[in-house]
C-alpha cells in the first residue's frame, strides 16, 4: 500500500536560506499528524510573480511570502481577508490550481504578534497603552490586530512621521470602531510610560542607536522587537537596562506559522513545544 504523496507548501523570498519556517512547519505536521512538505523557494527580486505561479502550477497548495514580496503577494490573489487588506500586504497564500484569480492571501503576522504578546508573555493587551516604532511594511503588518486586541491606545513613532500619519489614516476607522485612541508621533516625543513598546523599525539593521528616549520604558513595560537574533539585541539590551521585559520576535514568527498551518489544514498545532525547541536553536543550546 502506498500513502498519498504529501501536500507541498514553501516560504517564498529573497533572501530566504536563512528562514526558519520549514523547521516549524514540519514540527507542526510531525506534531498534528498532518502529510506535509514545507520547503523554501528563492525568487528573483522581479520575479516573485513567475515564481509563485510556477509552485501553484505544480502542485502546491499554498506558500508563505516574506520580504520583499509581501505587497506583491497581496496584489496576485484573487481574494484577500480584511486583515491582509488593511495591512496593504500578505503573508499567506492559498492556492486552488494555478490560476490566481482562484487564490486567496491572508496576513498572520499581526495576529502572531498578538498571540505571542498574550499568551506566551502572559500580558492581555486590552486596555493597554502600546508604542509602535517604525511605519514601513513591519508596522503595517501589526496595527490592524493591536487595535482589534482591545488596546486602548496605539502611538505610531516613526522616523518619517508622514508615514506613520498614513498608518494612522488607514486605521482610524477601525480604532474609532474599537474605541481606540490611535496617534503618529515624532521618534524624539512619542509619549512616556507605555505598557507595551514595539520596536518595528529597521533601524539596528542600519546600525542606529535605539530611536526613542528612555521614558517610554517604565519599569515592568513588555518590550518586544519583531526581529530575532542579533538584529534584535541592541534593543533587548536598551530595554533590559531600563527595568523593562524583554522579549524578542521569535514568539511571533511561531504563532504567525502557527496561523498560516491552520488557514490551510484547519488544524491548530500547540505552540509552546515548538517554541522552546526554536528558541534552543536560535540561542545555541540545542
Ligand atoms: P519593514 O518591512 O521591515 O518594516 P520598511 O518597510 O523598509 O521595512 O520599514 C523600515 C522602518 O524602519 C521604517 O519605519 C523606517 O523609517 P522611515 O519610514 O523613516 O524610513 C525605519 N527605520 C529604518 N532605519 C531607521 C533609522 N536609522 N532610524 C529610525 N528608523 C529607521
Amino acid at each position: 500500500m502506498t500513502s498519498a504523496a504529501p501536500d507541498r507548501y514553501a516560504v517564498l523570498g529573497n533572501p530566504v536560506a536563512h528562514s526558519r519556517s520549514p523547521a516549524i512547519h514540519a514540527r507542526f505536521a510531525a506534531q498534528t499528524a498532518q502529510a506535509v512538505d514545507y520547503g523554501r523557494v528563492l525568487c528573483p527580486l522581479d520575479g516573485f510573480a513567475a515564481g509563485v505561479r510556477a509552485f501553484a502550477a505544480d502542485g502546491a497548495r499554498g506558500c508563505n511570502v516574506t520580504v520583499p514580496f509581501k505587497f506583491e503577494a497581496l496584489q496576485l490573489a484573487g481574494r484577500a481577508s480584511e486583515r491582509a487588506r488593511l495591512a496593504g500586504a500578505a503573508n499567506v497564500l492559498g492556492f486552488d490550481g494555478a490560476n490566481p484569480a482562484h487564490w486567496w492571501a491572508d496576513n498572520s503576522d499581526g495576529i502572531g504578534l498578538v498571540r505571542d504578546i498574550e499568551q506566551h508573555a502572559g500580558v492581555p493587551l486590552a486596555g493597554t497603552r502600546v508604542l509602535l516604532i517604525g511605519a514601513g511594511g513591519a508596522a503595517a503588518g501589526v496595527l490592524g490586530p493591536l487595535l482589534q486586541a482591545g488596546a486602548a491606545e496605539v502611538v505610531v513613532a516613526n522616523r518619517t512621521v508622514a508615514k506613520a500619519q498614513a498608518l494612522v489614516d488607514t486605521h482610524a476607522g477601525l480604532a474609532a470602531t474599537q474605541y481606540a485612541r490611535l496617534t503618529a508621533q515624532t521618534l524624539a516625543r512619542p509619549g512616556e510610560a507605555f505598557n507595551v513598546v514595539l520596536n518595528a523599525s529597521s533601524s539596528s539593521l542600519a546600525g542606529a542607536a535605539v530611536p526613542v528616549p528612555d521614558a517610554v520604558l517604565r519599569p515592568g513595560t513588555l518590550a518586544v522587537d519583531l526581529m530575532y537574533g542579533p538584529a534584535a539585541a541592541p534593543f533587548l539590551t536598551w530595554a533590559r537596562a531600563q527595568g523593562a521585559t524583554a522579549r524578542d520576535g521569535l514568539g511571533m514568527l511561531v504563532e504567525q506559522a502557527a496561523e498560516a498551518f491552520f488557514l490551510w489544514r484547519g488544524v491548530r498545532p500547540v505552540t509552546a513545544p515548538v517554541l522552546a525547541a526554536l528558541r534552543a536553536e536560535v540561542d545555541g543550546t540545542a
